[in-house]
């Protein structure tokens, strides 16, 4: 059996900077709330037509495929983790593959939300491991800023939430004690509604959104109970990350450097204290990006390798927790 490595990361922002202060402007709010509640200082919204879910990930693909020093055409498999993709339908991985201009190899969509880029790499980790594939371009991306209720009626939701792509290229790993250990997955769909878009769906058609206009239709905003999921997480991190390192042997005191989806700092935090984790073992970026769903991770990877904090032998921790409910993790012997 092989084992799986990232080789390369890379990750891409809009330009367009968004502080707290701007939002103040359009809504019932304030950054003293929010950094508080969140941590969150900017975020990064799309502010023109040419930018969109798969151009953010083309460019964060390119920077990863620099950085993991092969030629695209070498990538054998793409895997796409999104909640906001261009096309209802087709999912963007094939558009992605269209951009990159590489041969007609399969590329997958993932819908899980915040614990997205974990799935997909899970995927990946299979593939390498068994042989199929020998580089796996794996793309979490989000557009969110498009969709988002920019009134004070959807303060609890739209403060929280930034656009950005992060990606990384899964290949085998020449030394089998280095790459991928393991990944843990889970979900509890009793919660689906909890952290969700309603319209416009297969529950809530088009036409029907259409007929309602003018009705304060709330359906075609995303939905959170802030309180409910800041609960389950702080509960189901620890879990997750624990469940890692237990079926390896591992402690908490053996990982260089958790990154954890950047949901809310808040949650981080308390991740932290109650695994009684470092300043240095854990990263945040956060402050600056907002909660950019399934690129969360690996923008956090991609910026933390840059920052020197991630180097050759280190234990990293991923973990996520978001819609679905679903959540995930996964140790890599970097
Ligand atoms: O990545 C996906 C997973 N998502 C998460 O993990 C998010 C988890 N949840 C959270 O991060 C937090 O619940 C929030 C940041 C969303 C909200 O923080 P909270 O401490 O749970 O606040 P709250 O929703 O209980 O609201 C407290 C007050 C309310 O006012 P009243 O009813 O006490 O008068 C809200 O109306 O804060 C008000 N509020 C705001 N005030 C200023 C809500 N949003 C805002 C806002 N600015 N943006």
């Amino acid at each position: 059996m092989n084992s799986a490595m990232i080789k390369g990361t890379g990750y891409y922002v809009p330009k367009n900077v968004v502080t707290n202060e701007d939002l103040s402007k359009l809504m019932d709010t304030n950054s003293e709330w929010i950094i508080e509640r969140t941590g969150i200082k900017e975020r990064r919204w799309i502010d023109n037509d040419d930018e969109s879910t798969s151009s953010m990930a083309l460019e964060a693909s390119k920077n990863a495929i620099t950085d993991a020093g092969i030629d695209k055409s070498e990538i054998d498999f793409i895997i796409f983790a999104t909640l906001s993709p261009d096309y209802y339908f087709p999912g963007p991985g094939v558009t992605l593959q269209k951009e990159l201009d590489i041969d007609t190899i399969g590329a997958l969509d993932v819908r899980n939300q915040c614990s997205g880029f974990l799935y997909a790499l899970s995927i990946a980790d299979q593939y390498i491991k068994t042989g199929m594939y020998n580089n796996i371009l794996v793309v979490g991306s989000e557009y969110h800023s498009g969709g988002l209720d920019k009134t004070t009626r959807g303060r609890g939701v739209s403060v929280i939430f930034g656009d950005g792509a992060g990606a990384a290229i899964v290949s085998k790993s020449p030394d089998k004690n280095r790459g991928i250990l393991s990944t843990h997955l889970h979900s509890q769909g009793e919660h689906a509604e909890e952290l969700a878009l309603i319209g416009p769906s297969t529950r809530r058609w088009v036409p029907e959104i259409i007929d309602n206009e003018g009705k304060d239709d709330q359906s075609i905003y995303p939905y959170m109970n802030g309180t409910f999921v800041f609960k389950q997480a702080v509960t189901r991190f620890p879990q997750v990350i624990g469940e890692a390192l237990q079926q390896n042997n591992l402690q908490t005191t053996d990982i260089d450097l958790l990154i954890p989806h950047q949901a809310n700092l808040r949650i981080s935090q308390f991740v932290q204290r109650s695994m009684k984790l470092t300043d240095d073992q854990v990263f945040n970026n956060i402050q600056k990006y907002g909660n950019t769903t399934a690129a969360s991770i690996p923008i956090a990877l991609a910026e933390a390798k840059l920052e020197g904090r991630v180097k050759e032998g280190d234990l990293i921790c991923l973990a996520a927790f978001g819609s679905g409910f679903t959540w995930a993790s996964a140790l890599i012997r970097w």
